[in-house]
């Protein structure tokens, strides 16, 4: 596969053509911010680990059935995915309560929840991302009933699947974001990437944060815990 004309450039990664339009390389930057834009940084290596670990989940969710838009890692901070048009939502679950729904419904960062819960977001910077719910999104057009329903079916699985997996590396997926897109001909597959920058991972016993809340809140240590987590799923071996 050749790599063209790059085709957008994200806060966190370029997206780049190449010679099969199906097709498209990512290649992931070590560009962090936080609080849509407002917060800049550099977090070293953190491409290369999005990179791997998001390609290795990926992989992983292939396996249990979920669609992924993962076609080739190509090297530490590029790979080929599937073309998509992106659906505008960012999908948010939690099972830990934490950062803005903490915030805003007064529950303590930390309190377990009784059963994960589901948020979509509309994407847009402008509008700062608002939280909206599954009718806004199906009058807006931004994704159909049916489109929906195969999101919240895929979401969940995911969840599951990725909750017991960090489980085993000692890790307590609090909560994540994750995007889906939408092939040519209509498939809805995950898309975008699942890594420390989309995810919040606590240590399970003694709590400390393994991921880009390190860098939101100032916290120091944050190539540090990008590297432990890349430790972890690999187990010092990438
Ligand atoms: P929140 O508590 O700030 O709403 O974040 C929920 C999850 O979504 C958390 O794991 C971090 C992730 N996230 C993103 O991936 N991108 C974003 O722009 C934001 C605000 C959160």
């Amino acid at each position: 596969m050749e790599k063209m004309a790059q085709m957008y450039e994200g806060k966190a990664k370029k997206v780049f053509a190449t010679n099969d339009e199906n097709y498209c390389i990512v290649s992931y930057k070590d560009d962090a911010t936080a609080f849509n834009g407002l917060k800049k940084g550099t977090i070293a290596g953190k491409g290369v680990v999005n990179n791997k670990m998001s390609n290795y989940l990926m992989q992983q969710l292939e396996k249990i059935g979920i669609p992924t838009h993962y076609v080739e890692e190509l090297n530490d901070r590029e790979t080929v995915v599937k073309k998509v048009s992106i659906v505008p939502l960012e999908v948010i679950v939690r099972n830990i309560a934490a950062g803005s729904f903490s915030k805003r419904f007064g529950v303590e960062e930390g309190r377990v929840l009784l059963c994960p819960t589901l948020e979509y977001c509309y994407k847009d910077d402008e509008l700062g991302d608002p939280m909206v719910n599954d009718y806004h999104i199906i009058a807006c057009g931004w994704a159909t009933k049916e489109e929906l329903d195969t999101i919240s079916d895929y979401t969940f699985k995911i969840n599951a699947f990725l909750k017991d997996f960090f489980k085993k590396i000692n890790i307590d997926l609090v909560d994540f974001k994750i995007e889906f897109g939408k092939t040519k001909d209509g498939q809805i597959i995950l898309a975008d990437e699942i890594s420390p920058d989309t995810c919040r991972f606590w240590d399970a016993t003694t709590h400390e944060k393994l991921d880009k809340d390190r860098f939101r809140r100032d916290l120091g240590g944050v190539e540090e815990a990008y590297t432990e987590m890349m430790n972890r799923i690999f187990g010092g071996n990438e």
